[in-house]
């Protein structure tokens, strides 16, 4: 067996199962659950019949490079949003969702024979930017997000020897569970250490489409270009249909940037097996090239931020994030709990789920930024985020009934 494997840690939710093994929640209140991070509105109709059309090419074997078609889909949207012009041959890929290709490209990209290879990433993260590090051969460095500073990641932090042996780095904007969006001079502080010490930035921006402030959030390779750097030297972004256009369950999505990077990828994801299937290529081109549905998601989210947030900042530090669909809470002191107690009790006595921020973040430089924290996503319906609310509400007004 590959001995890496016992170095991956166990997924957040299945931390949950076994805190809330022992839990009977009140039968009498139906269970609502803002815990697992799947977007939960609707697919839109017209994603589900290209889907349907597009099963005539089930005879062949698709291309890892997606159909022209496909790519120029991904760059017409990327002009669009961004106002960049890539070229569809060499500066685009597709891949099935961006989980895989996150994990994907830490293999593609670090290099194991190098002594002591290091994979910076923010803390709390997405936990497969950690498992795509260790199964790679090189050791995660977890740089903490700060409250003080709209949860923004202290880059500063991290000691010059180990920006030396960094190969890689993640970053998330916005970010989960943070919600925080990177400005332009943080960018302009990452290429200037990627620069100086030949590291590759790869930024993860599936959430870039559900935002809360007038402005779009700044993508990585807008920001590239902004700063002059017109071939992306050392940067891949990674962008995902599923939050977009309500569709986990298409595995869809690309990444764009660095032509040179792209081209090693290319190979090893040809290896890998990891085309899109025909059908799904359809669908993609068909929710690439529509922006009216993703105008409408947003709006539903920005509803339901809009009133949920009010009533749970009246008992516990929580504000609207920049984007995603997050609400990254804190435990209220006075209820002297952590934030698995908060989690459990919660369920105990509510039937409402919510994540313990602690499972999103490791412990590190002798404290888990997560602690004390909870993550809610705000995927159902407004009623039901609002019913949550309220017995959240009611739970910290009255911890124990
Ligand atoms: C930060 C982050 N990145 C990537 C993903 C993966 O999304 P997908 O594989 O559906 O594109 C998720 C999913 O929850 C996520 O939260």
């Amino acid at each position: 067996m590959n001995p890496l494997l016992s170095r991956l840690q166990p997924y957040p939710f299945e931390r949950l199962r076994q805190l809330f093994a022992s839990v009977t929640p009140p039968a009498h209140l139906s269970p609502i659950s803002l815990g697992m991070g799947e977007p939960r509105h609707a697919t839109p109709a017209f994603i589900k019949d290209a889907l349907v059309a597009g099963l005539g090419g089930l005879a062949s074997y698709p291309a890892t490079a997606g159909e022209p078609r496909l790519r120029e889909a991904f760059t017409g949207w990327i002009a669009r949003r961004y106002g960049l012009a890539l070229d569809p041959a060499t500066q685009v890929l597709p891949v099935n969702g961006s989980r895989e290709a996150l994990f994907a490209f830490a293999q593609t990209t670090i290099d194991p024979t190098r002594e002591g290879a290091v994979v910076v990433c923010p803390n709390p993260f997405y936990q497969i930017y950690e498992g795509a590090a260790l199964l790679s051969g090189a050791t995660p460095y977890y740089a903490p997000s700060d409250p003080a500073r709209n949860f923004a990641v202290d880059w500063d932090s991290v000691p010059e020897a180990v920006w030396q042996r960094t190969q890689l780095l993640f970053v998330c904007s916005p970010g989960n569970p943070t919600g925080a969006v990177m400005p332009l001079p943080e960018w302009e502080k990452l290429f200037a250490l990627s620069d100086r010490h030949g590291f590759v930035i790869a930024s993860d921006e599936c959430y870039s489409e559900i935002y809360f402030r007038d402005e779009p959030p700044l993508g990585g390779l807008e920001a590239a270009a902004r700063l002059g750097r017109s071939d992306f030297k050392n940067l891949v972004s990674f962008t995902s249909l599923s939050k977009r256009s309500n569709v986990p369950g298409l595995r869809s999505g690309f990444v764009a940037g660095d032509a040179a990077l792209l081209k090693a990828y290319l190979l090893y994801r040809t290896y890998h097996g990891s085309a899109m299937g025909p059908a799904v290529q359809a669908a993609s081109i068909a929710a690439w090239n529509d922006e009216q549905h993703v105008i409408d998601n947003r709006a539903q989210y920005r509803q339901k931020f809009a009133q949920v947030t009010p009533l749970l900042e009246r008992v516990m530090p929580v504000s609207l994030p920049d984007a995603g669909f997050y609400l990254w809470a804190q435990v209220p002191e006075h209820l002297g709990m952590s934030d698995t107690d908060f989690a459990r009790q919660l369920l105990a006595q509510y039937n409402v789920t919510v994540l313990p921020g602690s499972y999103l973040a490791r412990e590190a430089h002798g404290a888990n930024p997560g602690a004390q924290r909870v993550r809610m996503a705000l995927v159902a319906e407004t009623a039901e985020c609002l019913e949550a609310a309220q017995r959240i509400v009611q739970f910290i007004q009255s911890p124990s009934p």
